[in-house]
C-alpha cells in the first residue's frame, strides 16, 4: 500500500472518532489516529468533563487504546479538530506523543477537507526531555 492510502486510513479512523467525541464544554471535538509500530491503527476523541479539569484529549485517548491493545510506538499520528486554524497538539499531549515517538516521527494535522500540514515531533517539542534521559542518568543522580 502507497503512502498516500496508508495516510487516507489514517486519515479516515480519526475522522470517524471525531464523531463521537464528548465535548457538550467546549463544542470542540477533536479525533486522533495513531499508527504503530506493527502498522495497526488505534484512535481516539476528546472526552470532557462536567469537572472541566477531567477532561481528556483525543491523543492521550489515542495513545491509551495503542498501548492497550500492545502497540509501543507512534510511527505516525494524524490529528483532526475543526475551524479554520492548524489543530495543533497542545503542550500537554506534545510530551506524551514524545514518550512514543522520534525526533522525526510525523504529526499530522488535519480539517474536515484532508491533511493541511504536517510537522515533526521534533518541531512541535524541540529539545525534548524523554526516556533517553532517565537511562543515561544511570545511578549518578
Ligand atoms: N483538544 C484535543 O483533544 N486535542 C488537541 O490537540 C487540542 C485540544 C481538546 C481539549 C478540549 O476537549 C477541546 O479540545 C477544547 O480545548
Amino acid at each position: 500500500m502507497g503512502t498516500h492510502a496508508r495516510l487516507d486510513d489514517l486519515f479516515a479512523a480519526a475522522k470517524a472518532v471525531q464523531a463521537r467525541a464528548h465535548v457538550p464544554y467546549s463544542r470542540f471535538p477533536v479525533g486522533a489516529a495513531i499508527r504503530d509500530e506493527a502498522g495497526r491503527i488505534h484512535a481516539g476523541c476528546n472526552v470532557e468533563n462536567a469537572a472541566y479539569p477531567q477532561g481528556a484529549c483525543a491523543e492521550a485517548g489515542a495513545i491509551s487504546r495503542m498501548v492497550a491493545e500492545g502497540g509501543r510506538r507512534i510511527a505516525e499520528i494524524l490529528v483532526i479538530g475543526p475551524g479554520d486554524m492548524l489543530c495543533t497538539p497542545c503542550g500537554g499531549c506534545r510530551q506524551r506523543i514524545r514518550e512514543f515517538s522520534r525526533p522525526d516521527t510525523p504529526v499530522h494535522v488535519a480539517g474536515p477537507e484532508g491533511v493541511r500540514r504536517t510537522f515533526t515531533l521534533d518541531d512541535l517539542l524541540p529539545a525534548s526531555f524523554g526516556p533517553d534521559n532517565l537511562d543515561s542518568a544511570g545511578d549518578a543522580a
